[in-house]
């Protein structure tokens, strides 16, 4: 890489739509499956080369509201995946010294994903080099509005309700928000991801298809980060 990343001027947070596994796949004659399991090499390699760089937080779209709709095939494959990356990857977080959270409705995961999810996420808790996020079974639409049943649930005078106020209610609360959204792909949408906290992030969108996702990728959309004159307008 040609251009050095400013480590002063890092997005604190970066969160990514990673897609294109399907078309990755198919593109190669395999089944969609294939994408997926290839997918958590990248998310592997993405981990562990925002630790190195130096970025606080990283939230991973692996699981939308919406995935919920795919075949029963593929979910309980992704599932499957899911379950075995943690498994095997526990260690590299503690080594590493990440902290795993989920945010979503991780109740409506099998419960054998849950507790494995439990599990890692009690082991890293203590940890503080950076936290990985991953979104499971989520969307931002169910957030806002799980969002507003608990206020409406606490009975909040709603002439005290600020965006502080709205912001501890949300699944992120206590995590700043994105300063980049990356998809992959060559999708030009947000598709119900952090509606609420993206409202001011700078979006990065390259064609390259999640599994073939690099450390090279992830700087280049960093480095691109770095060449924008943030506004927040
Ligand atoms: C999008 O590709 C990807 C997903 C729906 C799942 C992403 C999940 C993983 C990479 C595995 C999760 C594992 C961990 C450890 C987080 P797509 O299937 O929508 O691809 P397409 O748009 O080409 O059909």
């Amino acid at each position: 890489m040609s251009q050095i990343i400013d480590t002063n001027n890092l997005p604190k947070h970066i969160a990514i739509t990673m897609d294109g596994n399907g078309r990755w796949a198919e593109s190669k004659g395999k089944l969609r499956i294939f994408g997926h399991k290839n997918g958590v090499k990248a998310v592997r390699e993405t981990v562990e080369s925002a630790a190195k760089i130096g970025i606080e937080f990283l939230t991973l779209y692996a699981f939308s509201t919406e995935n919920w709709d795919r075949p029963v095939s593929e979910i309980n494959a992704l599932m499957a995946l899911l379950v075995s990356a943690i498994n095997k990857e526990t260690k590299t977080l503690m080594k590493n010294n990440i902290k795993l959270c989920t945010i979503g409705a991780t109740d409506n995961l099998p419960s054998k994903a849950r507790n494995e999810l439990l599990e890692a996420v009690a082991k890293t808790k203590g940890n503080t080099r950076m936290t990985l996020i991953l979104a499971l079974s989520y969307s931002g639409r169910w957030e806002i509005l799980n969002a507003t049943k608990k206020i409406i649930a606490d009975c909040i005078n709603p002439n005290t309700i600020t965006e502080q106020t709205f912001q501890q209610y949300l699944t992120t609360k206590n995590v700043p928000d994105p300063a980049l959204l990356i998809r992959t792909s060559g999708e030009y949408r947000i598709s119900n991801f952090l509606l609420w906290q993206i409202a001011y992030s700078e979006l990065y969108f390259t064609d390259t298809l999640w599994p073939d996702f690099k450390k090279e990728d992830l700087e280049k959309a960093i480095l691109d980060y770095q060449s924008r004159e943030r506004r927040f307008g």
